[in-house]
């Protein structure tokens, strides 16, 4: 899809579809072109008919709209005026793709008045356009694909150009490929997206992007002392990996902050000896999610280049059971030396993480984040809406939510008292990889966090925000691409 500014007299606008931002009354008339709406009372006239009223992505759509030489004017609710947000502009313009590609729509215009026609509005709708782009079915067969009836261009108007909406509308558009890059990944099923897949695919965008690669096999992993990582892979003919992706920016930051993302690589997740019941369990492809999202991360900051260093360590392993699986009681040793009994080996994303993060630690980051489909207790505790946060840091954290927002995702922290380690306790080894039946979400934080402190780190869980089992009107069902864009906004606010 080509992106583009435009910003001609709304009448000269040539397209397949006109777009026009309308709120819902009292709160606003229609801020999109007064001088368009009062004119011929179109708009006085489809309220007062009760067929539009200004919710939030309603549509209504009028051909050969007179005076007008686009083809088709769409009117597009944008819900309470003062509500309006760049969170609205993303989700209208990802509406206005998804509800126009399937009759036909090729050229798409959204005009902003000069309320809107500012950088975060703007990054958000072209973002929003991208992502809504994206269909899930690039294993269907041509004559069923929904996304061969792609839309080509998608342009915002605006009433004055200017240099800052293009750069915005730029950046729109590398955060959101790199979203949608990062969806794909997670879409794949785990026969065609094995952990050597995951490599190489990892190794072909930083080939792409001018990145430099380094994959780490078992044996150099064993070397190592990975022990904690490499009993997950036990279980599988498919050999694990863990990925390292390094964006080095021009000069050396001054701060001396390096960040590392770490992404939970899972490619399938059967939960071994410990094994899942059958109903549900092909999602678990997903299960590398964030994997996915990290990798998508460096990709748009290899174009974005942010001030500071930016590691990404995936580790990938697939999660299977054959006569060599790990078996529940199992002790392996850490590379950090912590011994670890293995009392459930459906609990494998945190011991695959442990290494990666201790591996983080000793190549030099002072700040690590990472992001994983963890556990699904935080589908219980926070739905399907919020990231879980946890942290051994306030003010690391604080950053990180602050990024959150910006990017247009949702994070919510929840505790990480002392007292919720009393749950993880081994009478045989250091620790536990399960907690018992209560704050399992915490626990596995926990976990992570015997391995992180005592460098500054913020856990993801995105096990309840990877994933949508519905289609909504601005994106797809399937993969979600969470996180990507925090993990962009969170490295370009580091100094
Ligand atoms: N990959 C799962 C978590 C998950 C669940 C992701 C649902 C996406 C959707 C993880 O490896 C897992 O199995 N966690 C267990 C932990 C338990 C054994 C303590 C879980 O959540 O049940
Ligand atoms: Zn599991
Ligand atoms: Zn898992």
């Amino acid at each position: 899809m080509k992106l583009s500014i435009q910003s001609s007299p709304v009448e000269q606008i040539a397209a397949d579809a006109l777009a026009l931002l309308c709120f819902e009354v009292p709160d606003g008339q229609s801020p999109s072109d007064p001088s368009l709406a009062d004119r011929s009372g179109w708009l006085a006239d489809l309220r007062a008919s009760g067929e539009f009223s200004g919710k939030l992505y309603e549509t209504v759509t009028l051909h050969r709209p007179s005076g007008l030489a686009a083809k088709r004017l769409v009117v597009i609710g944008g819900g309470k005026a003062h509500k309006f947000s760049p969170v609205e502009s993303r989700r209208v313009a990802g509406a206005l793709v998804r509800s126009l590609k399937s009759k036909g729509v090729k050229s798409i215009v959204l005009w902003l008045d000069s309320s809107q026609a500012i950088e975060a509005y703007v990054l958000a709708a072209a973002e929003g356009a991208v992502i809504g782009g994206w269909e899930p079915d690039r294993h269907k067969s041509d004559s069923k694909k929904d996304s061969t009836k792609a839309v080509d261009s998608f342009t915002i108007a605006v009433p004055e150009p200017r240099p800052e909406l293009e750069r915005a509308l730029e950046q729109g558009r590398i955060v959101a490929e790199a979203q949608n890059f990062t969806r794909d990944l997670v879409n794949e099923p785990a026969n065609l997206l094995t952990p050597a897949k995951l490599a190489d695919a990892a190794r072909g965008m930083a080939a792409q992007q001018n990145l430099e690669i380094e994959v780490l096999d078992r044996d150099a992993m064993a070397q190592l002392g990975m022990g904690s990582l490499l009993g997950v892979a036990l279980g599988s003919d498919e050999p694990p990996f863990l990925i390292v992706v390094k964006y080095k920016p021009a000069a050396a930051s001054v701060t001396g902050v390096h960040l590392a993302y770490i992404g939970k690589g899972v490619t399938f997740d059967t939960g071994g000896v410990s094994i899942k019941p059958s109903e549900g369990m092909e999602k678990m492809k997903y299960d590398m999610a964030g994997a996915a999202a990290v990798l998508g991360a460096m990709q748009a900051l290899a174009q974005l280049k942010p001030a500071v260093p930016v590691t990404a360590y995936v580790p990938t392993v697939e999660n299977m059971i054959n006569g060599r699986a790990q078996r529940p009681g199992d002790i392996v040793t850490a590379m950090s030396g912590k011994t670890i009994e293995v009392l459930n080996t459906d609990a494998e994303g945190r011991l695959i993480l442990a290494d990666a993060i201790t591996y983080a630690n000793r190549n030099g980051a002072t700040h690590i984040v990472d992001a994983a489909t963890l556990t699904g207790a935080i589908g219980i505790a926070l739905g399907h809406y919020n990231i879980g946060a946890f942290t051994n840091d306030q003010e690391f954290c604080d950053r990180l939510i602050a990024a959150t927002k910006t990017a247009g995702e949702k994070t919510w922290q929840l505790p990480m008292d002392d007292e919720y380690k009393e749950y993880l306790k081994s009478a045989f080894a250091d620790l536990p990889n399960i907690g018992g039946r209560h704050a399992g979400s915490i626990t596995a934080a926990w976990f992570l966090r015997e391995f992180a402190d005592p460098t500054p780190w913020v856990h993801l869980d995105i096990a309840a925000t990877a994933w949508l089992d519905e289609g909504k009107s601005w994106i797809s069902k399937g993969p979600t691409g969470v996180a990507v864009r925090l993990f962009v906004q969170l490295a370009l606010d580091s100094k």
